[in-house]
């Protein structure tokens, strides 16, 4: 049975659409079955009703607590029939800290698309933090979630080189490219059983070392991308 699977969003959902069209090209066996978000005008959402997946948004501003708004995806996710130990959560651009009694909700089932190579650069800013602090390789990670923002084990990493004086925005155009695709081959990964966590450490099944990009998207991605997930030419 394809992974069922939830997906977080807080702004343009690029990244679900990312994992979206790799569901359609037969490269991940999953199923996005509910899309969330605390923002109502998030064009995730439109995506996802393009494409007839159920959506939810609610602004976190009308609960009473944290935990009382992560209670509620909790309970929605679960609706849909996403649980722990069969299905997982993406954060997708998800601009807030989850709860621990939402991470226990989904033990080792969320993962999270991040715009620096962690630990460098975690928060809201990461492609930006990186290009104004002048580092000569930037890139993005995948990793699960914990407490801890932007901390929990890294499944993926993809290092981009970084031009002087290039500009926040065009650095953090060329991560997100590799963004979209990093993190299907991720959540394939996921949903194909091939990750499993030890301590800091997450191991791929069957991955090999890490492979250079193309002339147009130079990039190191670590473990390397697997056929269908490549940058296109
Ligand atoms: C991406 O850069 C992601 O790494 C970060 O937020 C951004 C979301 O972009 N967490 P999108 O909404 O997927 O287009």
């Amino acid at each position: 049975m394809p992974m069922p699977l939830a997906v977080l969003v807080s702004g343009g959902g690029s990244n679900l659409q990312s994992v979206l069209d790799k569901i359609d090209a037969g490269c991940i066996d999953a199923e996005v079955r509910v899309v969330l978000s605390n923002k109502a005008d998030a064009f995730g959402l439109e995506r996802a009703k393009k494409r007839g997946i159920a959506t939810w948004s609610r602004p976190h501003t009308e609960f009473s607590s944290r935990q009382a708004f992560d209670a509620e995806m909790v309970r929605v996710i679960g609706d849909h029939g996403i649980c722990s130990g069969t299905g997982a959560v993406l954060l997708a651009g998800f601009m807030r800290m989850l709860t621990p009694e939402f991470l226990r909700a989904f033990p080792e089932a969320v993962l999270n698309i991040h715009p620096a190579l962690l630990p460098s650069f975690p928060g809201t800013h990461g492609a930006a933090d990186a290009a104004a602090y002048g580092v000569r390789l930037a890139g993005c990670s995948v990793h699960f979630v914990d407490e801890i923002m932007d901390h929990g084990p890294v499944v993926i990493q993809a290092a981009v080189p970084a031009q002087p004086g290039e500009g926040a925005d065009a650095l953090a155009a060329r991560i997100l490219k590799l963004e979209h695709c990093i993190y299907p081959q991720a959540v394939a990964w996921l949903a194909a059983g091939r990750l499993k966590i030890e301590g800091r450490h997450v191991m791929v099944r069957r991955s090999h070392p890490a492979t250079c990009g193309n002339a147009d998207l130079p990039c190191l991605v670590s473990p390397a991308l697997e056929p269908g997930f490549l940058p296109e030419p």
